[in-house]
């Protein structure tokens, strides 16, 4: 196909040749003209653009939902094994309670207000959570402890989960309405509703809520 006698075939068959070889061509003609320049700045741009929306997405998911698993330990001679995961959400603190060898039936789990399980019967995790000076409730009603978790549903063969939101409860460290270093109990009867703790009996469980642990 190339002919020298002849420029415009010459021409036409150079523009094969370029676009055969994609951008090949194209650095070739810029090396005599600024050797230093091209060079330089071909990886400076894309070096300069590639931190910006990194940046941006490290901004968005910069933002993960906090999450504390608590064990809870049997207390007051009982047998329960359990668990409670709280996990900050829109507006409040998930909690999610599973435990066995628990009696069947309804059985009240509560935040009370020290994280301490120390004693045997868990008397000194103190009283429920209650840092805006409410009534007790439960879950459904109309004002209540920020600790009032309800009642989690035990079957016959002693396992049960609980799944609420406590609005208005976070997992800051220090900040007020926060559940951390707050501890979860679990009760031995069904919690009422009635004043002033919903009549729920003894504390066969008890769990501090303490973070990276
Ligand atoms: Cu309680
Ligand atoms: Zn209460």
């Amino acid at each position: 196909m190339i002919k020298l006698s002849h420029p415009l075939p010459l021409l036409a068959s150079f523009a094969l040749v370029v676009a055969a070889c994609g951008g090949a061509p194209e650095p070739a003609p810029q090396v005599p003209v600024e050797p230093a320049q091209p060079a330089p700045e071909t990886p400076v741009a894309p070096t300069g653009a590639t931190p910006g929306p990194e940046a941006s997405e490290q901004a968005d998911g910069a933002a993960p939902a906090v999450s504390v698993v608590v064990p809870i330990e049997a207390r007051s001679n009982s047998k329960l094994n359990g668990s409670a995961t709280f996990t900050e959400t829109e507006g409040g603190v998930k909690v999610a309670v599973q435990v066995s060898g628990a009696p069947p039936g309804k059985i009240a789990v509560h935040v009370h207000e020290k994280g301490d399980c120390s004693a045997p019967d868990a008397m000194s995790a103190g009283a429920h959570y209650n840092p805006e000076n409410h009534p007790h409730g439960l879950p459904n009603g109309g004002e209540r402890h920020l600790g009032d978790l309800g009642n989690i549903e035990v079957k016959a063969d002693g396992t049960g989960t609980h799944e609420i939101v406590a609005k208005g409860a976070n997992l800051k460290e220090g900040a007020p309405n926060s559940f951390i270093g707050r501890a979860i109990i679990v009760h031995e009867k069904q919690d009422d509703g009635s004043q002033p703790a919903g009549n729920a009996g003894g504390r066969i469980g008890c769990g501090v809520i303490a973070q990276g642990k």
